[in-house]
């Protein structure tokens, strides 16, 4: 009789969003087919007593192989970067099919999927990023890629080459309110900035660590406030990214208060690094120079809060990989660039679950199913790839992830398995890593050994997030309304 699973995880403390609970999980050509006791046979076996059992990580926001135009390159291809994702138990990335200005959206969306076929070792699905909001990226391109799967796009409030003005974010949420999709902001005033480094550059303030000083909190609360404020007029949700400390947190707690459908997600770097990172000796604080900068300790309570208290539905890694070495990195424009010159971003796409695990569910600060809806379910949800990915379910893709849980690590760059020469982590001590990560089905990563292959990735086209999250508030002001 042939077995009735290709695999069955036997013993599985399983923790979902909702969860835990002990028992088997029946794989069949990469879903889960049966969750129970006493499931029948497999072609193979893993035991998983004693074991924490998660759904598999979904890292919404990462950048790879995403083309910068300033000479720089990120080091993290598709292959690299899945490859890394994997073996820290991240089974789904949503990286950024950009648009150049004066290019067309489509044209950005078709290059990417070339860079991602054949080479990516897990599944994956594009956001956009709209820098160029045309007639025609409006009124075709945009509905039309929403249709096909493309339900997300980010919106800059600076960057030179990315930013937006009022009006033009105004468009985009109208779009975003017809079609049914979500808007990502990057919230920081880009005059506000431009302002600073241009006086800190004038007083010869150019090293690193003055990229924090010329990113104060307030220009991230003005830009969320302003984010907040277009959103409501617009009646339509907002998820604001990378979200950095006090400032703005308050500023979505008070929007998350008035009813408003403000998503926010926050990332390790806003946890475990500060400002004091960029002030590493020469030019090594560049390995953390990104945007909006890390703040200090007491920000990183705040944050620690916000995860705990659901402020944030997210954390993803913002994984912008740029080596330190080399001619198109952090050095492109030599090593003793000034800070404005540098790109910005941090890997951390490998490190991103086991720092959570470790120090959010082991530390006491989150719960085992608050982590799983952090890293995995909330974006599922959110981005419309639930319930195939997410949680661990019948019908739902089998990408997993079995912990260890009591074997102590420190963070080191040479263990890990990005194309980066550094990890902005290096030397933080960890107690969970994944023992085995599974991705539809397949092992990927097994006791400190990568087993994927380029090519398993497979595209993964969104559906429109559930209308209960994409419903706005309904704008309140006496004006008439589009
Ligand atoms: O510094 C960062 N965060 N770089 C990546 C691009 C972005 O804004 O997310
Ligand atoms: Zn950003
Ligand atoms: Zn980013």
């Amino acid at each position: 009789m042939p077995a009735s699973f290709d695999t069955l995880v036997l013993n599985a403390q399983i923790a979902t969003a909702a969860d835990l609970y002990l028992a088997d999980i029946g794989i069949k050509d990469g879903r889960i087919t049966a969750i129970g006791t006493g499931l029948g046979s497999a072609a193979d076996t893993i035991d998983a007593r004693g074991r924490l059992v998660t759904p598999g990580g979904v890292d919404a926001h990462c950048h790879l192989d995403q083309p910068t135009g300033d000479g720089s390159r990120m080091a993290d291809d598709f292959l690299t970067g899945t490859r890394s994702a994997a073996c820290g138990g991240t089974t789904t990335v949503i990286p950024f099919a950009a648009q150049f200005k004066g290019h067309s959206l489509r044209a950005a969306v078709d290059d990417y999927h070339r860079r991602a076929e054949g080479k990516a070792t897990i599944d994956y699905a594009f956001h956009l990023i709209v820098s160029d909001p045309s007639p025609l990226v409006l009124t075709q391109e945009l509905p039309q890629l929403v249709a096909e799967g493309y339900t997300s796009f980010k919106v800059y409030m600076t960057y030179d080459e990315l930013k937006l003005d009022d009006r033009q974010i105004l468009d985009l949420l109208s779009v975003a309110r017809q079609e049914g999709a979500m808007v990502m902001v990057h919230a920081e005033n880009a005059d506000c900035i431009a302002w600073l480094t241009e006086q800190m550059l004038d007083a010869g303030l150019s090293a690193p660590r003055y990229h924090a000083h010329a990113r104060p909190m307030l220009i991230e609360r003005e830009a969320t406030h302003r984010a907040i404020a277009l959103a409501e007029l617009a009646d339509v949700p907002i998820l604001v990214v990378h979200v950095s400390g006090r400032d703005a947190v308050r500023q979505i707690r008070h929007a998350q208060g008035m009813g408003l459908k403000v998503y926010a997600e926050t990332c390790p770097q806003y946890l475990f690094l500060t400002a004091e990172s960029l002030e590493l000796e020469g030019f090594e604080g560049a390995k953390c120079i990104c945007s909006p900068p890390p703040r200090d300790k007491a920000n990183q309570e705040v944050i620690w809060h916000g995860l705990d208290n659901g402020t944030f539905q997210l954390l993803s890694s913002d994984h912008a990989p740029f080596t330190f070495g080399g001619p198109t990195g952090k050095q492109v424009n030599g090593p003793n660039a000034s800070f404005d010159k540098v790109p910005n971003g941090i890997p951390g796409l490998e490190t991103r679950m086991p720092l959570l695990m470790s120090h959010g569910v082991a530390g006491g600060r989150i719960d085992v199913h608050q982590f799983v809806a952090l890293t995995s379910t909330n974006a599922a949800k959110l981005y419309g790839l639930f319930p195939r990915k997410g949680t661990i379910a019948v019908g739902s893709d089998a990408d997993i992830v079995i912990w260890d849980t009591d074997q102590p690590r420190t963070i080191r760059n040479e263990l890990l398995h990005h194309a980066v020469d550094y990890t902005p982590y290096e030397g933080i001590e960890v107690t969970a890593w994944p023992a085995i990560t599974l991705s539809r089905g397949v092992v990927v990563w097994q006791d400190g050994h990568y087993l994927g292959r380029a090519g398993h990735g497979q595209f993964l086209r969104c559906e429109r997030p559930t209308p209960a999250r994409m419903r706005g508030r309904g704008y309140r002001g006496p004006l008439w309304r589009p």
